[in-house]
């Protein structure tokens, strides 16, 4: 496994990160246990930082998709990135958090009327707008509380990038967006121009996630600020912010060749300069919407080894305490991950084996065919590069609780996420006045 952040090997032969040993951690907090490493997270804060914000004067804005709690809201808050959210949760959560409305950027692409109010009486500072629906009932939502809402267009750019089916977003057959080859992305212009409660700040797009082409980003650039372009030509607008979507993809596996971010700044802004010259037009402020980049390599899962099962020949499966439920994307896209003994990091690889989640479901197998040392009941696994669509897509099948999720720095671990109770699991849950009583209905049921 490839050592991320500031995971280091102890000469206890455990597996340390933030200066905490892992197996302590396991120990103390309980598996399975998210560990975010504060300082690889902020790292790749200021790393985008550095490469965007200092050089290009662009905005950098935070996924909250990928991993968001109130703890990271604040450390996001004092990178000083602004903060992607699509949906009211999220909002909610930045808004308890204390985070700065005027940098928060409200996605989606069916913002309900609740969401879009509650979003303008906190002064979210933009509206990406998805579509003409959401475009007037925005209009609306501003003119009756007597306000200009600030909108960057969605648009689709027609780019096929080249990542998992259900993770590519650019091309035309796509809910996302308005596409420029249909005319609907030109509508959406002119329409926005139209609504006197519509301020259109800009254009945005998204062509998909864990993508490591640079060309695929430059090419997505040149085709908005060709629109831009023929914008301008007919209607005169000239968008001042240009947002170019997500970040690069992450390691997660031998082979996975993430480019360096200041690379990736350094190709956009070069397009940006080149078209706006091209066009006769001010170079727009840039904006990313880094999120697996930033929280993916932060973070990490730990559990503990439960039943091995080997069926002579063919497999050896090994069980964890999680799986599915704290992380379904193995299930979900068939995404690859690296994991080791948190609590053997100085033993060699022995054998190959499985790992299986605890759920009841065959598809749950977090990783197949790793090697590790010989593996027995009680190890601490530990997944690696959890950090992003991990918690934020986790799951109670099975009624399962959540793990817990600790925030590591210096040697110190504090608790950022509770772990949820069996009491948590039927907070919910009511029982209808007729169903209280306890008698059996099904006389054939009684002997
Ligand atoms: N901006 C927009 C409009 C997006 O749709 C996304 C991701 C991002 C930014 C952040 O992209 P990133 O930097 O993380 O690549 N659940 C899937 C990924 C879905 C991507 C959703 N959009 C997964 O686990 O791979």
């Amino acid at each position: 496994m490839k050592l991320q952040g500031t995971m280091q090997a102890g000469a206890n032969g455990h597996l340390y990160i933030g200066g905490c040993d892992v197996v302590e951690l396991a120990r103390q907090f309980g598996t399975p246990l998210y560990i975010i490493d504060e300082a690889c997270f902020r790292d790749n804060c200021r790393q985008y930082y550095q490469a965007f914000t200092a050089r290009y004067g662009a905005q950098v804005i935070y996924a909250a998709k990928t991993l968001l709690t109130l703890a990271i809201c604040k450390i996001v808050q004092q990178e000083g990135l602004g903060l992607d959210v699509v949906s009211g949760g999220e909002l909610y959560t930045a808004l308890k958090a204390g985070f700065p409305m005027e940098r928060v950027y409200f996605h989606g692409n069916n913002k309900s009327p609740a969401e879009l109010k509650m979003a303008l009486d906190a002064g979210v500072g933009r509206f990406m707008v998805d579509n003409l629906y959401e475009l007037h009932l925005l209009n609306r939502l501003a003119g009756e509380k007597g306000m200009q809402a600030g909108v960057i267009l969605r648009i689709t750019p027609g780019i096929e990038a080249h990542t998992h089916e259900y993770i590519k977003t650019g091309q035309i057959d796509s809910k996302f967006g308005l596409a420029i080859q249909t005319g609907q992305a030109a509508e959406g212009v002119r329409e926005a121009l139209d609504c006197p409660h519509i301020d259109l700040v800009g254009l945005h797009c998204h062509i998909g996630s864990q993508i490591f082409e640079l060309e695929s980003y430059t090419h997505a650039a040149e085709v908005m600020m060709d629109f831009a372009g023929q914008m301008k030509k007919e209607t005169g607008w000239m968008p001042a912010e240009l947002d170019l979507g997500g970040g690069l993809g992450i390691y997660y596996v031998a082979g996975d060749a993430p480019q360096p971010v200041s690379r990736y700044a350094d190709c956009v802004a070069e397009v940006l300069k080149q078209k706006a010259r091209q066009y006769e037009m001010p170079v727009p402020t840039l904006l990313v919407e880094p999120g697996r980049s930033i929280s993916g390599p932060a973070g990490s899962t730990i559990y503990t080894v439960g039943a091995i099962k080997e069926i002579p020949g063919i497999r050896k499966y090994v069980a964890v305490d999680g799986g599915m439920g704290d992380n379904p994307r193995p299930a979900l896209y068939q995404s690859r991950y690296e994991a080791c003994l948190a609590n053997k990091i100085d033993r060699p690889a022995e054998e190959k084996v499985s790992i299986a989640g605890k759920c009841c479901e065959s598809g749950d197998m977090l990783i197949w065919d790793i090697e590790l040392p010989r593996v027995e009941a009680g190890d601490i696994l530990l997944v690696s590069c959890t950090g992003a669509y991990n918690y934020t897509m986790s799951m109670n099948y099975n009624r399962l609780p959540r793990p817990a999720m600790v925030l590591v720095n210096n040697g110190k671990a504090d608790l950022i996420l509770e772990r949820e109770t069996y009491a948590d699991l039927i907070r919910n849950d009511l029982i209808p006045e007729r169903l209280q009583q306890s008698k059996v209905l099904n006389m054939a049921a009684v002997r």
